[in-house]
């Protein structure tokens, strides 16, 4: 009988994520699975909490990963806070700004928007006006944006939206583990993220970080939390307390995968894997301007861990995506949207952020361009 996992071969991960697993991710994966209520499932699931604290910046009590991928997260974060009619300021430039607005409509907010430019970055001067002018319950915005390569300077529209007293919800789903968060600083009272990007991890876990504003938003609802599996005034019980009360099953070696990949991140120190994260960006410019290939972002605004480049007239964006793949087991990322056929996604996240790995793709590029 034919096998198909046996067809599988490795494939070098440069696109939008995942991202290349490490090796000693993949090897936590494979221990023995245990009872979500063991003792020793419970200690990992402790020590979980205190790691995801560290990356975020924060100190918030309700750090956990939910059960799901990144878009788990933003739901979660949406769906918990968010009640009927409430005024709702979705700050987007790019896919998942969009993606916020679909979520938060459906939820039955009154959802505004501010639609900066794709590849663009969310300015102060673009949203003062808006709130000064009416009062939000939620603001959200994407950190990196990576339908579009844009890092929003979240740290400087914090004080703003501090001002403001909404709620501030930040997506950190590509950024977490590639540059600095600082959850309590910046004022960020609900952050989501996703295993498959900065991590190293496969897609499986969208670990999310509820403030104190946060979850007395959450314990005073007038209404229930209208989704059962990501009410996390129920899931809390699971992950905090002396009597853990079973939710849901939680996917155990998943966790496992999450544990090990912070675990590295914190061993190695998370300020090395930012740096890391950006000497990669700086030596795929390096090698990118030997092959006249430019970014879409301004220098200022631009991801170290996904970089948009600008497709040069003439050159077909499928034929070389496709020879990458087919020719070269790489593969990168197209663009979205509007900048579909105009741009190419390489992504540097984890474990992929490596000057091999680069070179690799350089030397690829080289021979099909
Ligand atoms: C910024 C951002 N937000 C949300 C998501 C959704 O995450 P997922 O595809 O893991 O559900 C992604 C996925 O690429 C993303 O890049």
């Amino acid at each position: 009988m034919n096998n198909l996992l046996n067809t599988i071969n490795e494939t070098l991960l440069m696109g939008p994520g995942p991202s290349s697993v490490a090796p000693t991710v993949y090897s936590s994966i494979g221990k023995s699975t245990i009872g979500h209520l063991d003792p020793k499932f419970i200690e990992i699931m402790d020590a979980i909490k205190l790691q995801l604290q560290t990356l975020m910046g924060t100190k918030n009590e309700l750090t956990i990963p939910i059960s799901g991928t990144g878009s788990a997260g933003m739901e979660t974060c949406f769906v918990n806070l968010i009640e009927h009619g409430e005024e709702v300021l979705i700050l987007s430039n790019g896919v998942f700004g969009g993606r916020m607005i679909d979520v938060c409509e459906r939820l039955g907010a009154n959802v505004d928007s501010i639609n900066q430019k794709w590849g663009e970055p969310i300015t102060t001067d673009m949203i003062s006006e808006k709130i000064n002018s009416k009062k939000y319950d939620l603001i959200a915005i994407v950190h990196a944006e990576t339908s579009t390569g844009v890092l929003n300077p979240i740290k400087e529209l914090a004080p703003l939206i501090k001002e403001s007293n909404a709620l501030f919800v930040v997506d950190a789903v590509t950024s977490l583990g590639g540059v600095e968060i600082c959850m309590d600083d910046w004022g960020i009272d609900a952050l989501y993220s996703g295993t498959q990007k900065c991590l190293s991890c496969p897609p499986g876990l969208s670990p999310v970080s509820f403030s104190e504003r946060a979850v007395n938003k959450l314990m005073n609802r007038k209404s229930k939390v209208p989704n059962w599996y990501l009410d996390l005034s129920m899931i809390a019980n699971y992950w905090s307390g002396k009597q853990r009360a079973y939710h849901h099953t939680a996917p155990i070696n998943m966790v496992y995968a999450l544990y090990q990949a912070l675990f590295d991140i914190i061993e190695e120190g998370p300020k090395k894997t930012f740096q890391k994260h950006a000497d990669a960006h700086q030596y795929l410019l390096q090698k990118l301007e030997e092959l006249n290939l430019e970014l879409l972002v301004e220098k200022k605004y631009r991801l170290p861990m996904l970089n948009a480049i600008k497709i040069p007239a003439g050159i077909s964006d499928m034929d070389v995506r496709s020879s990458l793949l087919n020719d070269y087991n790489i593969e990168i990322g197209g663009g979205l949207g509007n900048l579909a056929g105009n741009v190419w996604r390489v992504g540097l996240m984890g474990h992929t952020a490596r000057n091999e790995n680069i070179d690799r793709l350089f030397n690829a590029l080289s021979s099909i361009l």
